[in-house]
């Protein structure tokens, strides 16, 4: 028998107990006559102990394991003189009588701890050890848990887990996708999913009425902090329902979530409209931790002389509490953090509102101070309070404001970590018109069903058409997202012709999902959580990446497994590419 007991296991209830443990050398340290080594595995530590006067021929062996050796002993249980009280097993060390050594290790490339001294690239190249440290190893934990909840609150609700072809074909909307060339038919290829989302709308036409999966989906796009190319949905689907039926039973997933996860009773979501998200947050995923929400004050500023408000299609403002008396390098700070690329605003115009009641600004030269407390009065700005301004073109200046906002946030610690705000946006716009391509896309997917009262839009002003569609927001991250879908084949080919397809593409590319819909196909909606995204919120993670075991980098490599990486010639010629 390998061992008797786990690292982390043992109590002073055990004390004399006979006991055989394996597990790795986190440290181990010499003391006078005595050799202490911290033994690790997936459950703790507890400590060794190893004595010259009683075992001189043991000591010797023991002194020379080095980090990471993998060891078993035997020992008995005896209560430590000097007590460790951040260790679970802090109370105890094990008095080695036999020790054998199964596996010894090179120095590993960065100190395997809470905080490592290696660098990104160093752990993602070794991550079989960087998963050996204890945050690491608590945040896949933390996903199993949260896996094992779903799979168990969906089984309570009759949802059945179906799996889904991995191999499918590939389509024009949405992201890139990933394509696997097909040795048996040349120059055709298979495409990795981006969801399951045709194959669980066919499983409602198949009469399943309750479907998910956890699932792998894979979408080429530029890589963030809450995007991998190959991510990890919980995806859902449900028939004979509407809107309020799939919000209702998905909260309730959340709800679970943070109650047997964190232990947290989380209020009844909020709900908001996606117009309000965008005119109060300039998002449609809101960070509702903290208020700070905009207002518009072009009616407030025009006809002074002031051209740069006077042109603008939109003026706003966010009241940054008790922030006049940023210095004019905090404010030079501010005013480059817009001008950044990324954001692109032009400059930064703000209001003092000082303790004492007096108003200074960027633009004293136009305005009055009356004229500029009408500003303040509309921001419900208070003394020591600082108006921050952006103008421009709408959409853009929210974006900008947005990012000043959650900007300011951060500042003045209002993103707190333990805190969770969820909520749902609904009402998404069914399209989205793309200037460029001159054309609409679906803002969420061509399955997406169009709000029956704005329907008749769709021939006459396809932008203003709603859609039953709703995110899920948590700290202003969207963990999820779905709609109640179109179920009747004319009305997606009409989708279809929206969005510029022909009749004969929309056949070719979707045929078989209209056919479906000719054999009474049940209304029905659904909803995908992202897992990784999910995770990271509970764990309070920065990137996603830390809570996927063998995460892709920066640039979308594994640089482990060095993927992707070039195929033989050979390989190629079978699978009939040619590269230039
Ligand atoms: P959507 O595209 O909104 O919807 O995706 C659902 C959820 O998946 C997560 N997600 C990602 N997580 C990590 N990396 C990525 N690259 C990534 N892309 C998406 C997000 C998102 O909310 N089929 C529809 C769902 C439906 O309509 O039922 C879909 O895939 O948390």
């Amino acid at each position: 028998m390998y061992r008797t007991n786990t690292c982390g296991e043992l109590r002073l209830t055990n004390l004399d107990k006979k006991t055989t443990l394996a597990g790795w050398v986190q440290k181990a340290r010499k003391f006078g006559g005595m050799i202490f080594v911290d033994l690790r595995d997936r459950y703790g530590i507890t400590q060794l102990v190893f004595n010259q006067e009683t075992n001189a021929a043991l000591c010797e062996q023991a002194a020379k394991l080095g980090r990471e050796w993998l060891i078993q002993v035997h020992g008995i249980v005896a209560e430590r003189s000097n007590k460790n009280p951040n260790l679970p097993t802090g109370d105890i060390e094990i008095i080695v009588s036999e020790l054998q050594i199964l596996n010894p290790a090179e120095t590993p490339p960065f100190t395997i701890e809470d905080e490592s001294d290696g660098g990104d690239d160093l752990r993602m190249k070794y991550r079989y050890l960087d998963l050996r440290r204890n945050p690491v190893r608590a945040n896949l934990e933390l996903r199993h848990a949260m896996a094992f909840a779903t799979r168990s609150y969906l089984n309570e609700q009759k949802f059945m887990e179906i799996e889904t072809p991995v191999l499918v074909s590939s389509t024009p909307e949405g992201a890139r996708d990933f394509v696997v060339p097909s040795r048996l038919h040349e120059g055709q290829f298979y495409a990795l999913p981006q969801s399951p989302q045709l194959f669980k709308q066919l499983l409602m036409v198949s009469g399943f009425d309750r479907y998910f999966q956890i699932v792998k989906c894979f979408r080429d796009e530029d890589l963030r902090a809450d995007r991998q190319p190959e991510f990890t949905q919980i995806d859902c689907e449900m028939s004979f329902v509407e809107q309020e039926d799939i919000l209702n039973i998905f909260e309730g997933l959340t709800k679970y979530l943070f109650k047997t996860i964190k232990g947290i009773d989380i209020p009844d979501l909020p709900r908001m409209s996606y117009a309000d998200a965008m005119r109060l947050y300039g998002s449609d995923k809101p960070d509702t931790r903290f208020g700070m929400q905009f207002v518009e004050i072009k009616d407030l500023t025009e006809g002074k002389g002031f051209g740069v408000f006077d042109s603008a299609e939109y003026v706003a403002a966010i009241s940054a509490e008790g922030c006049a008396g940023y210095t004019r390098k905090q404010l030079d700070e501010l005013t480059e953090f817009v001008k950044r690329q990324q954001i692109g605003a032009k400059g930064l115009i703000y209001v003092r509102y000082e303790a004492d009641g007096s108003i200074k600004s960027s633009v004293d030269k136009f305005y009055t101070p009356e004229e500029l407390k009408t500003w303040l009065d509309r921001a419900n700005a208070q003394p020591g309070d600082l108006l921050l301004i952006l103008c421009g073109e709408t959409e853009k200046t929210q974006k900008q404001l947005c990012e000043l906002r959650l900007e300011i946030g951060s500042r003045l610690g209002l993103r707190d970590k333990n805190q969770f705000n969820c909520l749902w946006v609904v009402d998404f716009p069914l399209l989205e018109f793309d200037e460029e391509l001159n054309r609409y896309f679906a803002k969420h997917h061509p399955f997406t069903s169009p709000k029956i009262e704005d329907s008749p839009l769709l021939d006459t002003n396809p932008g203003a058409v709603r859609a039953n569609a709703y995110d899920m927001v948590i700290n202003g991250v969207e963990v999820g997202g779905g709609s109640i879908r179109i179920f009747n084949s004319e009305l997606q080919q009409k989708m279809f012709t929206t969005l510029g397809f022909t009749k004969e593409q929309a056949q070719a590319q979707f045929g078989f999902l209209m056919n479906a819909f000719k054999y009474g196909a049940p209304p029905h909606g659904g909803i995908a959580f992202g897992l990784d995204r999910l995770v990271s919120i509970f764990a309070g993670l920065d990137s996603i990446r830390d809570c996927i075991a063998f995460p892709k980098n920066n640039a979308g490599r594994d640089v482990m497994i060095d993927a992707p990486s070039a195929i033989a010639p050979e390989q190629l010629k079978e699978l009939h590419l040619k590269l230039e």
